[in-house]
């Protein structure tokens, strides 16, 4: 294919969902503050959100600070809610007392902590009136995507098989996230327990829905300069999204030990595993991590009981700045992060890719 049509799609686009460069940030519950949606916004891409852990007023704040900052797109991020998990008191202790070496004590009711109430946020997100709402781990109903039709909000839809992005596609997505494999934090399959057998690379996935799909795609997984963006578009992609190589950013102040981590990490030591939330999610393999893969440890319990039993670690890792029980999501691209501001490196994958799609 010549590079004409491949430029022309992503301009469609552009033009379409207000951008002036295909680059999507990636929407990163804990890693996402106005200020770098700010930044990739008005360098042209668009900026997101990632609300899973938002209170519903928290996500109308969010775009306030956002818009006195930008003028420019964002997409805000809503998980949709897994049937509710199986409890178990003993499998739960077992979780508790292997955290404990990680962490502080755990309360026996940490795991009863569930996110904030799913409809709560549905209709924050449409009374924030952003460009895009994106959903994953399963669908927007009916309704939800007429209110979203209603208030022009465009509905991006994950998906990490053609099967999930068909029904995503039927049922009124207007363009369809193809993550692969290499993507960083929580994997977005529909099926929870079937994750880990879903795992496939952006190489086979995104030209797969780009065939199938009257859509437009946008890749994600693994890209983090212009040399992947340019790969991507020529795979079929429209636009890509990237949430890793904007977590060194000075705008994503994420706690330091967890962005110096990025810049040595290979990509075979950024492993799938459910040890913070009980969801499948790509992370750095720190010492908690390998621990909780070996054959004596404790199963992770289901999401989001196994997110409530890991918050005390969590915080206080967080906190310490310890990175071996630190939740330090990554992609498989970590190394190819820079320590730049999110404009700089925009502008520079965007300026790399056209001259190798010339
Ligand atoms: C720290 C972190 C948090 C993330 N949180 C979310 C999220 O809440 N919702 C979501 O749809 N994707 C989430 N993702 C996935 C990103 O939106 C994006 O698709 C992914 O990072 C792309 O792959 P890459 O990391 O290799 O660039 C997260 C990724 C990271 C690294």
């Amino acid at each position: 294919m010549s590079p004409a049509p491949v430029l022309s799609r992503a301009e469609a686009f552009c033009r379409r969902f207000g951008l002036s460069r295909p680059i999507l940030m990636g929407p990163m519950a804990g890693a996402c503050p106005p200020a770098l949606a700010a930044a990739v916004a008005d360098a042209g891409g668009m900026g997101a959100m990632g609300a899973v852990l938002s209170r519903p007023g928290d996500i109308g704040d969010w775009m306030t600070a956002f818009r006195t900052r930008s003028g420019g797109p964002a997409q805000v991020n809503l998980w949709v809610p897994d049937p509710p998990p199986h409890r178990d008191a003993q499998a739960e202790a077992a979780t508790r007392a292997f955290l404990e070496r990680w962490g502080p004590a755990v309360p026996a009711a940490a795991g009863d902590d569930a996110p904030a109430d799913f409809d709560a946020q549905f209709d924050a997100l449409v009374a924030a009136r952003p460009a895009a709402a994106s959903s994953i781990m399963g669908l927007f109903g009916d309704a939800q995507v007429r209110r979203l039709k209603e208030a022009g909000i465009a509905w991006f839809a994950c998906a990490t098989t053609l099967d999930e992005a068909l029904r995503a596609q039927a049922a009124g997505a207007d363009a369809v996230v193809a993550q692969g494999a290499e993507a960083g934090g929580h994997r977005g399959a529909f099926d929870a327990d079937a994750a880990e057998r879903r795992l496939s690379g952006l190489f086979s996935l995104l030209p797969r829905l780009a065939d199938r799909l009257d859509v437009p795609v946008i890749a994600a997984g693994g890209i983090a300069d212009g040399r992947g963006i340019a790969a991507a578009l020529l795979l079929g992609a429209s636009a890509v999204q990237i949430g890793t190589a904007f977590l060194r950013t000075p705008e994503a102040a994420i706690p330091p030990a967890w962005a110096d981590a990025l810049a040595d990490a290979e990509p075979e030591d950024c492993w799938p595993t459910r040890a913070f939330s009980g969801r499948l999610g790509r992370a750095l393999a720190t010492g908690y991590v390998r621990a909780a893969a070996a054959a004596d440890a404790p199963p992770p319990r289901p999401y989001p009981v196994q997110r409530g039993l890991t918050a005390p670690m969590r915080r206080q890792a967080a906190a310490e700045g310890r990175l071996e029980a630190m939740q330090a999501w990554t992609g498989q691209s970590a190394w190819l992060a820079r320590p730049a501001p999110a404009a700089e490196l925009v502008e520079t994958w965007w300026r790399d890719a056209v001259r190798l799609l010339a």
